[in-house]
C-alpha cells in the first residue's frame, strides 16, 4: 500500500511539473511578436549576427552559460516560447510590469531592470537563432 501511494505521490510530481513547463513554453509574453516559426535546421549566418549583437549589446548582463546580473541564456528555448523571449528582447520595460513570467524573474535578479535597446526585429530574431545554438 505504501508502494503504491509513493509510486502515485512520483506521478503527480511528474504531472505537475509537465504542466508547469506547459505553462511557461505557453506564454507568449506582451509586446509586438505573435507568431515566430523556427525552421527544423538552425540558420547558421543568422546565429551568427546574432552573436555577435549578443556580444555587443547584451553581455554588461548576461553571460552566457552563467547567471550574472541576468540569467545565463543556456536552455532558453526549453523554458521560454520563442514568442516570449523576442517580446523580451524588443518590449522589456512593458514585460516587466505586466507579464507574470518576467515580473517573476525581476525578483529573482534583485530588482535590476533590463532596459530597451530599441533592436529592430529582425536584429531580435537572429540573436533566437543564436539562442537555439546553445541547448
Ligand atoms: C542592464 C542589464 C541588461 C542588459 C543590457 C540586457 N539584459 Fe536581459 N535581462 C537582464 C535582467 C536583470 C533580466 C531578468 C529580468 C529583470 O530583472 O529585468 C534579464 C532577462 C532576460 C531574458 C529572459 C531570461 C529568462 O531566463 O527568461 C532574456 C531572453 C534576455 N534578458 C535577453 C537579453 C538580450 C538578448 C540582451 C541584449 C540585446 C539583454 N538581455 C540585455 C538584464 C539585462
Amino acid at each position: 500500500m505504501k508502494k503504491v501511494l509513493l509510486i502515485l505521490l512520483f506521478i503527480s510530481i511528474g504531472c505537475q511539473n509537465k504542466s508547469e513547463k506547459a505553462y511557461y513554453m505557453s506564454s507568449k509574453g506582451v509586446g509586438p511578436i505573435i507568431n515566430v516559426t523556427l525552421e527544423d535546421k538552425v540558420n547558421i549566418s543568422m546565429a551568427n549576427s546574432g552573436e555577435k549583437l549578443f556580444n555587443q549589446l547584451c553581455t554588461s548582463c548576461h553571460i552566457i552559460n552563467e547567471d550574472y546580473i541576468g540569467p545565463s541564456m543556456v536552455g532558453i528555448l526549453d523554458r521560454r516560447s520563442p514568442e516570449w523571449i523576442m517580446n523580451m528582447i524588443l518590449n522589456p520595460i512593458q514585460m516587466l510590469e505586466e507579464d507574470p513570467i518576467a515580473i517573476e524573474l525581476l525578483k529573482e535578479y534583485n530588482f535590476e531592470y533590463m532596459y530597451n535597446q530599441n533592436l529592430l526585429e529582425e536584429e531580435a530574431r537572429e540573436i533566437l537563432e543564436y539562442f537555439r545554438l546553445l541547448d
